[in-house]
């Protein structure tokens, strides 16, 4: 019996310190996980966190170009909240939001007016109307995922996670049930940095979204490092192609005097090809021309690529003109394209409609973005789709913004660390969707 104590003792420390290595792997994940939802009547890209205690499920549009999560809190869950606190001006949550002090609230007491609370802007992605709201904190809760990276794991949490108070007039023009939006921006403030920081950098500051094509089923957000693994099978992360991020800085009343950095991801497109030959193009558009004003960037918030005028014009032409485009009939215009089909005239392939394929090309023509038929086209109706690109006008800020509808069923990875854009191009030329991932 004596031979066999110590063996169950160093059995017992065994399996003790297994249990502590998992309890921190599990407290540490690696990567986490968000659903992402096309909304059926508004086209855009929402998501649900839980947060406050007890927790609740709450909706956000997902702004990639956002600095910061904001919510309505004023229409009940400030006070439903037990875990729920204001930023105390000079606090740490203060400088991390690089949130101002105002003075004293002298108004009345309503929802909204504090005294010693850091105030932050925040943005309507929609209106792009622009808010200052004091900044607070809050549990907000999480899947991890799975070891394997196939599906979600368990729920984590993170306390004293930083985000802007806003009030219901904040949500004009956001789909029904949002409550707020969620920021993605490079900042401290921003989900990616708060929670790499949170699980003290174990996970690193990247995420990569797969966007849903349908309404009814879910796309996936990974926050943190691949594995991203979709529909069981391969670790998308292999197929990526990269292209820098591109700094870009508000405008300001001299053209040789930038503003503070703009926290929306910019990359720079060299040309666009259909049917892998180039279109023309202005290239002084193409280029950051002066703080703001120029080049191209990323939004998960227009549901279709803007593009200025003139690229528009040149798109539309070269698309006509390739192929059998020449013998498909136009129909009607349906806003907000400019140019529309019959459907009858077209065929249908496992990437969509048989159209002339689009590219966007980046650094060099090895950097190459295809997009075809499911990511150019939008069905309008029963027997019209059509060419699913935005004139922007002549006077466009960026003048190509990449929207969701040209990303979906595509892998986009953004990594903050070596401050690059990694793309997949379709998953469907593999036969998946983002809706293949299950949380
Ligand atoms: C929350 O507080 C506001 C005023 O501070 C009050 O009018 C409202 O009824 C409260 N809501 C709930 C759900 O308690
Ligand atoms: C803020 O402080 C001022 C005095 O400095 C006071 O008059 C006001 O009522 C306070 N407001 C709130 C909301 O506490
Ligand atoms: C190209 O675009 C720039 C910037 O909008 C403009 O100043 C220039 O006149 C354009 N060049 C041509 C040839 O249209
Ligand atoms: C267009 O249709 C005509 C008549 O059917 C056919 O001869 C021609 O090859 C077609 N053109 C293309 C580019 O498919």
């Amino acid at each position: 019996m004596t031979y066999y104590l110590p063996q169950s003792i160093i059995l017992l420390s065994l399996i003790l310190s297994t249990l502590t290595i998992s309890t921190i792997a599990q407290s540490k994940p690696r990567s986490l996980i968000l659903p992402l939802t096309k909304d059926r009547a508004t086209n855009q890209i929402l998501t649900r966190i839980e947060i406050g205690t007890p927790r609740v499920s709450r909706n956000f549009i997902v702004d990639i170009a956002g600095r910061q999560l904001w919510l309505d809190c004023y229409s009940g869950y400030s006070n439903s909240s037990s875990t729920y606190r204001l930023a105390r001006c000079g606090s740490a949550a203060c400088s991390v939001g690089k949130a101002d002090c105002p003075g004293p609230c002298l108004l009345p007491p309503r929802p909204g007016c504090f005294n010693n609370t850091c105030v932050v802007l925040t943005r309507n992605p929609i209106r792009t109307t622009a808010g200052i709201s004091p900044l607070s904190l809050d549990t907000v809760s999480l899947h991890s995922t799975s070891t394997s990276g196939a599906r979600g794991g368990p729920r984590v949490s993170i306390p004293n996670f930083i985000f802007a108070c806003e009030d219901e007039f904040q949500l004009d023009n956001l789909a029904a049930g949002v409550e707020g939006a969620l920021g993605l921006s490079s900042e401290r403030i921003g989900l990616p940095s708060q929670i790499s920081t949170a699980f003290g950098g174990s996970l690193r500051r990247e995420f990569a979204l797969c966007l849903p094509s349908d309404p009814n089923s879910d796309g996936v957000l990974f926050l943190g490092a691949a594995p991203y693994v979709i529909a069981n099978r391969v670790d998308y992360s292999t197929r990526f192609r990269y292209t820098r991020l591109v700094k870009n800085y508000e405008r300001t009343a001299s053209p040789n005097v930038p503003g503070a950095e703009i926290p929306a991801y910019f990359v720079r497109i060299t040309s666009i090809l259909v049917s892998e030959s180039p279109i023309p193009i202005n290239s002084s558009l193409l280029e950051f021309r002066r703080t703001g004003i120029g080049g191209s960037a990323i939004s998960t918030v227009d549901p279709y690529t803007i593009l200025d005028s003139s690229i528009y014009r040149s798109l539309v032409s070269a698309f006509e003109r390739s192929g059998a485009m020449g013998n498909v009939s136009k129909a009607a215009a349906v806003a907000p394209f400019g140019n529309c089909y019959e459907k009858k005239d077209l065929s249908i392939g496992r990437m969509g409609l048989e159209v002339p394929k689009i590219s966007l090309v980046f650094e060099s023509r090895e950097v190459k973005w295809d997009l075809f038929g499911e990511n150019s086209m939008v069905d309008v109706n029963d027997d019209v789709a059509c060419l699913g690109f935005v004139d922007g006008g002549s006077d466009t800020t960026s003048s190509i913004v990449v929207g969701a509808h040209q990303m979906q069923d595509n892998l986009v990875h953004f990594d903050l660390h070596s401050s690059r854009m990694g793309f997949t191009n379709s998953l469907l030329l593999e036969g998946v969707r983002c809706s293949l991932f299950h949380i």
